[in-house]
């Protein structure tokens, strides 16, 4: 019997789909892939969807107990912290996120460590919801702690998967690979045919209306980068020159200083103020000898 209930909660500023998973028998509920309001020019932080979620929580007198991440995003900043401070909640990453801290250990300040998250996952654990389970399912590719959630008939998939519209997410990343992409997407249409995908963003492709769910009868169909007709190598070198194509995010030092840390802030400057930081690529640094 299906004892689980999908909440999802839609952030536009960053095409961000969160989403809340209420267990029916037990209240328990759990948050994926949460998401703070950010301005990159004022430094503003807002918690306009955690709120709405908390809020939701308190109606319908459900409990958070988990606060899950499908990776550690690198467009917007996740709320796990804000959730967790309101709540009783345990954040939760994918093993891989110490594979992202080191990828990333000689560029960012402060980059962090294991003991950042309550816990870390494996592959195939089964994590309890009430009465109801999620299964972790690591799903690398787009980053190496990518891992997508299973929930009765429901995949949360993060960035593993977009809406057959919008294809896939890059893998150029450090720590990505368009081949495992493709055998991580394998195993997603793998699943039943009418398992319900929720994908983590969507960018309106065409100028559409927001859609974040699908199915892996309809993935597998129409998705324009891994449908039955695309081989594993034409989907390799095109998602290799597209990705060569492509600009960073625009928050993508914000985002990860703060998601490989499990949604913490910087720590504060002897000022009292939280600094995000930029490393800085250039040849016209004046300390830089001739
Ligand atoms: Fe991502």
């Amino acid at each position: 019997m299906m004892t689980i209930n999908v909440h999802s909660f839609f952030h536009s500023e960053t095409g961000t789909a969160s989403y809340l998973l209420a267990d029916a028998d037990t209240n328990q509920a759990a948050i994926i892939d949460s998401v703070l309001d950010f301005d990159v020019v004022s430094g503003k932080l807002a918690a306009t969807i955690p709120d709405q979620q908390l809020q939701w929580l308190e109606d319908n007198n459900c409990q958070l107990i988990r606060i899950l991440e499908t990776h550690a995003h690198a467009d917007h900043l996740s709320a796990a912290q804000y959730l967790k401070q309101h709540s009783s909640a345990q954040t939760l990453i994918g093993k891989g996120i110490i594979s992202a801290q080191n990828n990333f250990k000689s560029t960012l300040i402060p980059i962090g460590d294991a003991s950042d998250f309550d816990r870390l996952l494996e592959d195939e654990e089964i994590i309890p919801l009430g009465k109801s389970q999620i299964r972790v399912m690591s799903t690398p590719g787009h980053t190496d702690d990518s891992v997508c959630y299973l929930v009765d008939d429901n995949i949360f998939v993060g960035d593993t998967l977009f809406m057959p519209d919008g294809g896939t997410a890059r893998c150029d990343f450090p720590g990505g690979s368009a081949a495992q992409l493709w055998e991580s997407i394998a195993k997603i249409h793998a699943l039943p045919s009418q398992t319900k995908i929720w994908v983590c963003h969507d960018y309106q492709p065409n100028g559409r209306a927001v859609k974040i769910q699908t199915t892996v009868a309809q993935s597998h169909k129409f998705n324009i980068h891994v449908n039955k007709e695309i081989s594993k190598e034409a989907f390799i070198s095109m998602r290799t020159a597209r990705d060569a194509t492509l600009a960073l995010p625009t928050l993508i030092y914000p985002s990860l200083q703060v998601n490989l840390r499990a949604g913490k802030l910087p720590e504060k400057h002897q000022n009292g103020v939280r600094y995000i930081s930029i490393p800085l690529v250039t040849k016209a640094d004046p300390d830089v000898a001739k």
